[in-house]
C-alpha cells in the first residue's frame, strides 16, 4: 500500500530523484509460525485481534541492523496530533509503524516506541494512511521536492496563518471576476492583499490560530481592514 501511494506524483519523482527515501518491511516477514501469524486474540476477551509483540521486535531489529538506531514513531489515534511544526522539526529518518486490527500488544509499544502520533481524533482501519501522511508532509520539505523551492513556504501554516485564496485563467468564470489587485501587476499591492486575506481567513475560519498574539502592528492593521470589509 504505501510503495503504491509512494510511486505517484511529487514523492515519487523524489525517490526517483534521490531525495527522499522509503523502506517497506512487513512483520509477516518475521512471523514464528508457517502461517505467518502477526496477530492473536486479546487477553480478557472482546472482539478483535492484536499484533503480537514477537514478530514486530524481530522486524524491528531487521531495521535497526539495516538502518542504525532511528526514532520509532507509532502511528495511532491516541498519540499527539501531527501539525506542519511537528513535520518541520524532522531532521532524522525515522521508523513509521502501522497498526492493524486493535492495535499492539502494549508491551511492544511501552518498549520500543519513542512517540506517538495521530491524524487526527477519528479511527481508521490501519496506520498506512497516518503514515503516507506524514511520509508526504515531511517529504515536500526537503530542499528540491517541489517544483517551485518556495511553494511550501507559502503554504497554510507555514508562517502560523491559513494561506490566501488562488485563481487562474479565465479572469471571469461564470460572471465571477477575479479580485483586481491580483491583474494589476503591482507586486506591492498584491502581496499586501495576499497577507490581507491570509490574515481573514485564518480569523474566520481557525481564530485559535491568532490567539498567542503574535500579529505585528502591521498584520493587525491589515487584519482591521478585513473585518471593516466584511460588513
Ligand atoms: C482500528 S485502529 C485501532 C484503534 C485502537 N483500538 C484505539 O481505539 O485506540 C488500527 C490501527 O490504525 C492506526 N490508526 C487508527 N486511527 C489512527 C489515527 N487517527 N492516527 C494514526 N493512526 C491511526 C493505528 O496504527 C492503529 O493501531
Amino acid at each position: 500500500m504505501i510503495r503504491d501511494a509512494c510511486s505517484y506524483g511529487i514523492i515519487g519523482r523524489a525517490i526517483k530523484k534521490g531525495l527522499v527515501s522509503v523502506d517497506c518491511w512487513t512483520p509477516r516477514d518475521d512471523a514464528v509460525n508457517a502461517h505467518r501469524t502477526v496477530d492473536d486474540r486479546p487477553f480478557g476477551g472482546g472482539p478483535g485481534m492484536v499484533m503480537m509483540a514477537e514478530p514486530l521486535i524481530r522486524t524491528l531489529n531487521r531495521i535497526r541492523l539495516n538502518r542504525g538506531n532511528l526514532r520509532l514513531i507509532y502511528l495511532s489515534p491516541q498519540g499527539k496530533p501531527i501539525t506542519q511544526s511537528l513535520l518541520g522539526e524532522q531532521k532524522d529518518d525515522l521508523i513509521l509503524l502501522c497498526g492493524r486490527y486493535e492495535g499492539i500488544d502494549e508491551r511492544f509499544l511501552e518498549s520500543q516506541a519513542d512517540e506517538e502520533w495521530s491524524l487526527g481524533d477519528f479511527v481508521l482501519s490501519g496506520g498506512e494512511i497516518a503514515a503516507m501522511a506524514v511520509i508526504d508532509g515531511i517529504s515536500r520539505l526537503i530542499p528540491g521536492v517541489l517544483g517551485d523551492g518556495q511553494s511550501a513556504q507559502r503554504d497554510s501554516f507555514m508562517s502560523g496563518l491559513l494561506d490566501c485564496p488562488h485563481y487562474t485563467r479565465p479572469e471571469v468564470w461564470r460572471d465571477m471576476a477575479t479580485p483586481e489587485v491580483l491583474m494589476s501587476g503591482h507586486h506591492q499591492y498584491i502581496e499586501r492583499w495576499r497577507l490581507k486575506q491570509s490574515l481573514g481567513r485564518t480569523w474566520l475560519r481557525r481564530p485559535d490560530l491568532l490567539e498567542n498574539g503574535r500579529l505585528t502592528g502591521e498584520e493587525r492593521l491589515l487584519l482591521n481592514e478585513f473585518i471593516h470589509e466584511q460588513n
